[in-house]
């Protein structure tokens, strides 16, 4: 992975411009510090983070205790959780970054990619049905892998401290095993049913035990080689003939695929509301838009809020009429960018939300066939995934959503190397241009293509006022993400609540199809009068198990204030 010339970057501008492809570039940038602990002075009382497990809570202190900045411990959190998380950390999956360094935002994209021999209509049978679970389990859901990729060209970038030093954590736990949590043990008994008979799911994780030490030294064995070689081990290396020895016979990604696979730095989406400065994820994913037509939508809807209690039936009624707009947009428009022109300028645009809002009806659901353009996939999305936020002393933040899709991903783990391989597959529109429940066409945004990364709806987020970080926030939870963020963001500035509060609060979701359906969760459940209420309005109520594990961190004045989702086994911690 040579550096990077000027050149390469001009083109990037280019493709975000809709102007050129950028499917084949490969973005390296250069490298803005030497390495060595930094030097300028603390601009924070401490960094923080808010992040999934304590394991990766005491490899980013370790981290900042050594001298790392925000990204170093970021990239030390991501490689931790690949093994004391498996069930959604990952090497095997993908994600994006989105980073505010020195001052200025930065967002990488390192979402898995279809394989070269993917095809439009792979996981339908020979009637055009959609062959239930095979984008789900098993060696034909796998996308290629963009974590490795990630989190090399984050820290190459802006990393203090060599790559060696971030990679330890990860293979001592690997090496040295971990306690199992109650929670990680559930999760691998709920998943294994599913990969039962179809994947080696059970040789890797059969043994894992709540309570016990467990230890992974096939990926003990793959982190080592990582850390001595660079990302290009995992891509051109043994792991890579590992994981290609794998597939073969079995699923489609060959040494090819692994070889030509490049995480791409993007502009991320920025807009203003409310006196802050929005930094979030662009397409592939879909959340960031989502988030912004959200926030945006509700700003020009202040009277009919006005006086409007938090989540009461009023309140969800409007929240759900909004969400019922965004969700027709991402169907139509949202895809990966190198293949489709998403049109976020004008999906963002303050006159075309203004439009959309003014379409709201205060007293009643919307007919949800009325809701153009585009109705939404029905397709549930799978709400697993991970999150975890950064923020070092020097006020430099990062944010980071990253997933093998469903719990233990695809179940299959590539053989000698303990990587759980993920199901992102399944993010793509398995069947497009054909009419869905409503008659309406869905769209082609999302259609799979060789190389093509599926549509996502991870959303890191960064907020700043003055150029310097409010809140850094993200979420695990599918389709669930931007509309979670939306709320804990509206909880935190629109109701004055303190973070925790505002995360630990009642949420829900709606998302156009089903029709008029509010899903709810058991962590705080609309029940009773509240639920009476809603469904006198029109909605039908429908229960979830999950949503959503919230990581953030909001910086009042010089301090930080982590908190993690009381949903999840999340740990914060404040570092000196
Ligand atoms: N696989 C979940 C997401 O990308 O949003």
């Amino acid at each position: 992975m040579a550096a990077n010339n000027k050149a390469k970057l001009s083109i990037a501008g280019l493709a975000f411009a809709g102007l050129v492809s950028i499917s084949a570039a490969f973005l390296e940038a250069t490298p803005v510090y030497a390495k060595g602990p930094a030097k300028q002075p603390a601009v924070l009382s401490a960094s923080a983070i808010a992040v999934a497990d304590k394991y990766s809570a005491d490899a980013a202190e370790q981290i900042f205790k050594e001298g790392g900045n925000a990204v170093d411990a970021a990239v030390a959190i991501a490689f931790t959780l690949a093994v004391t998380y498996p069930e959604a950390g990952n090497i095997g999956g993908g994600g994006f970054m989105t980073l505010y360094v020195n001052g200025k935002p930065y967002f990488i994209d390192y979402r898995e990619r279809a394989p070269l021999a993917a095809t439009r209509t792979m996981y339908l049978d020979e009637q055009g049905n959609v062959i239930k679970g095979k984008s789900l389990f098993g060696y034909y859901a796998v996308g290629v892998p963009g974590t490795v990729a990630g989190m090399w060209e984050a820290q190459r970038r802006f990393g203090r401290l060599q790559w060696k030093q971030v990679l330890a954590p990860a293979i001592h736990y690997a090496r040295d095993g971990f306690v199992v949590d109650e929670q990680l043990e559930q999760r691998r008994d709920n998943a294994a049913k599913d990969f039962e008979g179809k994947t080696n799911f059970d040789t890797y994780f059969g043994a894992m035990k709540a309570g016990e030490t467990f230890k992974q030294p096939d990926l003990a064995a793959v982190l080592t080689r990582i850390a001595n070689h660079g990302a290009k081990e995992f891509y051109d290396g043994k792991t890579a003939d590992l994981i290609a020895a794998s597939m073969q016979g079995h699923g489609l990604i060959t040494k090819r695929d692994l070889h030509d696979y490049r995480a791409v730095w993007r502009q991320p989406v920025e807009a203003n509301w409310n006196g802050y400065r929005v930094i979030t994820a662009p397409p592939p994913s879909s959340g960031g838009v989502g988030l912004v037509q959200l926030l945006k939508m509700k700003a020009d809807l202040k009277q009919d809020f006005n006086g409007v209690k938090l989540n009461s039936p009023q309140y969800i009624h409007l929240m759900a009429e909004i969400e019922k707009r965004v969700f027709a947009d991402r169907a139509q428009y949202l895809g990966d960018p190198d293949f489709y022109k998403v049109p976020v300028a004008q999906l963002t645009d303050d006159a075309y939300l203004a439009k959309r809002a003014a379409e709201v009806n205060p007293d009643a659901p919307s007919d949800t066939k009325s809701v153009q353009p585009g109705l939404g996939t029905s397709m549930p999305e799978k709400a697993e995934t991970t999150h975890f936020s950064v923020i070092d002393k020097w006020g430099n933040a990062v944010s980071n959503t990253y997933t093998i899709n469903g719990y233990f991903g695809s179940g299959v783990v590539a053989q000698g190397t303990g990587i759980v391989l993920n199901d992102e597959m399944d993010d793509f529109a398995s069947k497009p241009g054909v009419p869905n429940m409503f008659g309406v066409v869905g769209s082609d945004a999302n259609a799979i293509e060789p190389k093509k990364r599926p549509l996502s709806s991870m959303t890191p987020t960064i907020l700043t006022k003055d150029g310097k970080v409010s809140l850094v926030i993200g979420t695990p939870g599918g389709s669930r993400i931007f509309t979670t963020i939306f709320q804990v963001v509206n909880n935190v500035y629109d109701f004055n609540m303190p973070l925790k509060d505002a995360v630990a609060a009642m949420r829900f979701h709606h998302q156009l199809l089903p029709p008029n359906a509010i899903f709810w969760e058991p962590y705080a459940p609309i029940d009773g009068d509240l639920a009476k209420q809603i469904e006198a309005k029109g909605y039908v109520l429908q229960g979830q198990n999950f949503n959503g594990d919230v990581q953030a961190i909001k910086i009042d004045g010089d301090t930080p204030n982590p908190v993690s989702d009381p949903r999840g086994r999340g740990v914060t911690r404040v570092i000196q």
